[in-house]
């Protein structure tokens, strides 16, 4: 690990945010599907761009994690009780959204379905069906991860508006873009 840098580098800004628009886009896509009977075309659609999104949240996740190991990060702003609390709820965030979309595809894969990426490109099964996988797959990503994820999000959200209107800190303002140098 090299030391912390000073501050966030433009580009762990930019997929930062990349991945919060990424993320958002594939948890609307699901919850609006799910409004809609199973075999109705237009579930059928929204599903197509929850695994979109989804498998490009995966992409951007991981060039994240080899950036955000490469570069470091400034030193946390605020009492131990908070950094340790962020530290723990950002780690389980990158493991979700790294672990979601995984298990993700392997239902698809059990469940013989090919994932069409925006129409670009497809991933083709390679696995062998296993109903009683895909369906423990559905209840784990769906029923459990899916809905921890957005938790966490609600309190890292929350964390973010408390440093900024209660402790009235940098730690908001040096994640947004254009910020460069320390206060
Ligand atoms: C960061 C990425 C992802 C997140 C945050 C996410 C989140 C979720 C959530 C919250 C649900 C439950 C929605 C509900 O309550 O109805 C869900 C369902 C589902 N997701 Fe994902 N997902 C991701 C990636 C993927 C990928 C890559 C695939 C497939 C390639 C996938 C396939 C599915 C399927 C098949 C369901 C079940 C929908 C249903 O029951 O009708 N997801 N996902
Ligand atoms: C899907 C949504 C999101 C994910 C997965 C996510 C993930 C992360 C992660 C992993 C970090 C830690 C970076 C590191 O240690 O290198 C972080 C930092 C941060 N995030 Fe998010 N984030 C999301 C949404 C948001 C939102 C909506 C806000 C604010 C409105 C926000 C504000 C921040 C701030 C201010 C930091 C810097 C914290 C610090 O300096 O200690 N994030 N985010």
């Amino acid at each position: 690990m090299p030391a912390s840098s000073a501050v966030w580098s433009p580009r762990l800004r930019f997929l930062h945010w990349a991945l919060f628009i990424i993320i958002a886009a594939a948890v609307t896509c699901v919850l609006i599907a799910s409004g809609y009977e199973r075999g109705d075309p237009l579930k059928g659609q929204f599903m197509f761009f929850h695994k979109s999104f989804g498998v490009t949240a995966l992409a951007l996740m991981i060039v994240w994690v080899i950036t955000r190991l490469n570069t470091g990060r400034p030193p946390p702003i605020g009492q131990a009780w908070q950094s340790r609390l962020a530290t723990t709820v950002h780690w389980a965030m990158v493991v979700l959204v790294l672990a979601l979309p995984t298990a993700g595809l392997l239902m698809s894969q059990f469940a013989q379905q090919s994932v069409s990426v925006f129409g670009l490109f497809s991933i083709p099964v390679w696995l062998a069906e296993d109903k009683v996988a895909a369906k423990a797959i559905h209840t784990i990503h769906a029923g459990y991860a899916g809905p921890i994820l957005i938790g966490l999000v609600a309190l890292h959200f929350i964390g973010a508006l408390w440093h900024h209107f209660i402790d009235h800190d940098e730690t908001l303002k040096r994640m947004l873009p254009g910020k460069t140098r320390q206060p």
